[in-house]
């Protein structure tokens, strides 16, 4: 498993060819587009002191990218193919039929589209077994998500295939066993995004108070414990059960216009037994001095990172001011010659 080929380079496209560069795979690319090749390596360029100082695998190498001038070329090669044109139906179906016909047979294809399902996609190809979503989140070279799904044309074995090789290729996998508009991590965000809409054209938040609220809120937390384990801990000694007992009834409460489901006593015990899988042994006080070690990590990171920020920033305005300074100082030469020269 050497050499992955991305057909499509723009945004998303792009940041996997940085990410499978940067995790020393060979990438083979193609985009049609005429100023494709600048703006793929300008991409690449810009991440890799970034990935660089992440970790590079061994060997890993900008060098190791080629940029082929057809789709075949760029596929006849590869050990995998990750598809990243734009998010339009009737474009993604043919193409995947393109590159189904011009890939090795062997080969698992992956497609990232954020919106449409892969039973939707995979009509026209000719060997739609192989065709799988690797769903991933921008910039997919550092953000860790890929969700694996197949369609109903899908095969098995190429959809754990993909979640292996993913997984191998340095990403946290979901491997879901179902079709699922959007997904999971965007039914998530979407979620808080409607809300989010809703409050600032009902004028009960403003853009800077939905920002901070989530990033000095629920944010902070979700960077290490989803929503579920976070609200078992919100439940104390009895963690997930009795935050469902006790909080139940707030379910019913205007806190979204996002419509509640009915707490029965089967979803109650399907997210007890299921956070409990999470929590995988931790007792409480163990989960609180996890979370409380964790939060402190990602606010000193922000605080550091937001340290250099300030002191590059007055760097900067101090050079200007010195530039401005140099500026007038010679205006001021330029004058008394000039001023001599007349006299
Ligand atoms: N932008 C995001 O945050 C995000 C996140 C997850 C998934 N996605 C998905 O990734 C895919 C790409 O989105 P993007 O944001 O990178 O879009 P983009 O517009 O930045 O890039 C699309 C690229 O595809 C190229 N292209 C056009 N026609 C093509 C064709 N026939 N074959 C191959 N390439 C072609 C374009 O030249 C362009 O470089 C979409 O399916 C999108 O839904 C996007």
């Amino acid at each position: 498993m050497r050499t992955v080929a991305c057909v499509g380079a723009g945004v998303i496209g792009g940041g996997w060819v940085a990410h499978f560069l940067a995790r020393g795979y060979r990438v083979t690319a193609w985009d049609p587009a005429p100023d494709a090749e600048r703006r793929l390596r300008d991409l690449v360029d810009s991440a890799w002191p970034a990935l660089t100082r992440l970790g590079l695998a061994e060997g890993a190498s900008t060098a190791d990218l080629t940029v082929a001038p057809t789709l075949a070329e760029a596929v006849a090669g590869a050990d995998f193919v990750q598809e990243s044109a734009p998010e339009r139906l009737e474009l993604k179906v043919d193409l995947l039929a393109e590159i189904d016909a011009a890939a090795p047979a062997h080969v698992v294809v992956g497609s990232s589209t954020s919106g449409y399902s892969m039973s939707e996609m995979q009509v026209r190809a000719a060997r739609p077994g192989r065709l799988v979503v690797g769903h991933p989140f921008n910039p997919p070279y550092l953000v860790p998500l890929v969700e694996v799904v197949g369609g109903a044309a899908t095969d098995a074995w190429a959809v754990e295939w993909a979640s292996e090789f993913y997984r191998a290729a340095g990403k946290s996998v979901i491997t879901m066993d179902r079709e699922l508009p959007g997904f999971i991590g965007n039914r998530i965000q979407e979620a808080a995004w409607r809300e989010a809409l809703h409050m600032v054209a009902n004028g009960e938040a403003t853009a800077e108070q939905i920002d901070l609220a989530m990033t000095a809120g629920p944010g902070l937390r979700w960077a290490f414990f989803g929503p579920c384990l976070t609200f078992h801990l919100a439940g104390g000694e009895g963690g997930m059960a009795h935050m469902l007992d006790h909080f139940g009834p707030s379910l019913k409460s205007p806190w979204t216009r996002l419509e509640s489901p009915e707490l029965t006593p089967e979803l109650r015990d399907a997210m007890v037994r299921e956070t409990d899988e999470v929590a995988a042994g931790r007792s409480n006080a163990e989960l609180i001095a996890q979370r409380d070690r964790r939060l402190i990590a990602v606010m000193r990171a922000l605080a550091e990172v937001e340290a250099e920020e300030a002191a590059e920033a007055a760097e900067a305005r101090e050079a200007e001011g010195r530039s401005a300074e140099a500026r007038a100082v010679g205006g001021d030469r330029e004058d008394r010659a000039a001023a001599q020269v007349r006299a």
